[in-house]
């Protein structure tokens, strides 16, 4: 939730933009609340049992003032690039966890003389590249083996596992890629990865979750007589975008994780969790001034200074992201002020495309030309993951609090 301290911390920041504006260009911004950020990354790794590690998954938000904020808090890094390898590198000297289904050779080579603590295994043919490598240089390379589980885990819309995707290994196979990393004397298999889907919201569907993701990893540890400790379950704790007064029970999951910790304390495993979403989202807000209202065949629309140029999530899903509107008094035009009143409204941005939607039909009490939107929890998979250039419209200022 957007909490009262970070709602007015972001209106703190419009108030005063809006008085010391000289230029009357229309305000847009993301603003980051690096305090709420590093109180809730804490909450997070001190509610987790001592046998679980917390890395962060960097491409939620790459920004460096986040990474700065992050670094004394958590275990480690996941990376899926060698951009983020360096950006990270420019950061901290803790262990990074290389993933990502399109690894180059060059990236291998470079990730190996970084602190890249282990890389996924994401296909039979990577990691025959793998060994080829490995062998060139005569380096082990400890590896976590991604699998594709055989079943559906969480009802959330996207999912990389439990159906047929790009990523890892269908669990069927993981026996034969097993018997074939065993073969070369360059792979050292230290566990497995599972990685499975974006944004649940179903906090004891993800307890299950990793309970199936530690049994097959002890099945195959068991079957293989393998020393691989480690069971990778990603990331995937969801934003709830629709309703945010019924947020993911972070405390239900991390019941679930001490339980599993007291069940499995003789194994001797290790759980890495690999949070994006979920650590980031709710620093960040992208503030937008409404530029015009109308109505057209008989709905309402805002044009906002911005939109999913900035701020992809919403128009890539087709949902509503949360806001709520900062009411500005000061009318600067001598005529009529558009405004819709108690209605339902479509917040659209000013590019030239019917999908540049940031909020479907949803009601309002009043906005108006000059009101400034507010958009919540839009720390995570916001700037980075939108096509900036698209019409040439300027940047947004990038704000920290
Ligand atoms: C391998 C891997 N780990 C972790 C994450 C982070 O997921 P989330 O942001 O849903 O926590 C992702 C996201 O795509 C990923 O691909």
């Amino acid at each position: 939730m957007l909490t009262l301290e970070k709602k007015n911390k972001v209106e703190a920041y419009i108030q005063e933009q809006l008085q010391h504006r000289e230029s009357g260009d229309p305000i847009c911004a993301y603003v980051y609340d690096l305090e709420r950020l590093k109180t809730h990354a804490k909450g997070i790794k001190e509610s987790l049992p001592a046998s679980c590690r917390l890395y962060y998954a960097v491409k939620a938000n790459p920004d460096r003032r986040l990474l700065e904020v992050l670094e004394p808090v958590i275990d480690g890094f996941e990376v899926a690039s060698y951009g983020e390898i360096s950006n990270v590198g420019e950061v901290s000297d803790k262990p990074m966890l290389f993933g990502g289904p399109g690894k180059k050779d060059r990236e291998i080579r470079t990730a190996l003389q970084t602190n890249v603590e282990y890389l996924n295994v994401e296909s039979f043919h990577e990691l025959n590249r793998m060994m080829h490598i490995a062998e060139q240089l005569s380096v082990t390379i400890p590896v976590l083996l991604r699998v594709n589980l055989s079943k559906n885990v969480s009802d959330s819309h996207i999912r990389m596992s439990g159906v047929p995707t790009q990523f890892g290994v269908d669990e069927r196979d993981i026996p034969g890629l097993i018997t074939h990393a065993l073969q070369s004397d360059y792979i050292d298999i230290k566990g497995f990865h599972f990685h499975a889907m974006s944004n649940n919201l179903d906090a004891k569907s993800h307890v299950k979750f990793v309970g199936m993701c530690i049994e097959k990893s002890l099945s195959w540890k068991k079957q293989f007589a393998l020393d691989a400790s480690i069971v990778n379950v990603g990331g995937g704790i969801g934003i709830n975008y629709w309703n945010p007064e019924e947020p993911f029970e972070w405390n239900i999951l991390a019941d679930g994780l001490a339980d599993y910790h007291e069940t499995y304390q003789e194994q001797d495993l290790t759980l890495f969790l690999e949070i994006g979403r979920y650590m980031v989202a709710g620093c960040g807000s992208y503030v937008s001034e409404v530029l015009d209202v109308k109505t057209n065949h008989d709905e309402h629309f805002a044009v906002i200074r911005g939109g999913s140029h900035h701020l992809r999530m919403p128009a890539a899903w087709k949902i509503s992201h949360p806001f709520n509107v900062f009411s500005v008094e000061e009318w600067h035009y001598p005529f009529v002020r558009p405004e819709v009143i108690d209605a339902k409204l479509t917040i659209a941005g000013e590019l030239c495309t019917p999908n540049d939607v940031l909020v479907r039909k949803e009601h309002v009490d009043r906005l108006r030309a000059g009101d400034i939107v507010i958009f919540q929890y839009a720390g995570a998979y916001g700037w980075t993951i939108s096509h900036h250039d698209f019409l040439s419209h300027p940047h947004p200022e990038i704000v920290f609090i």
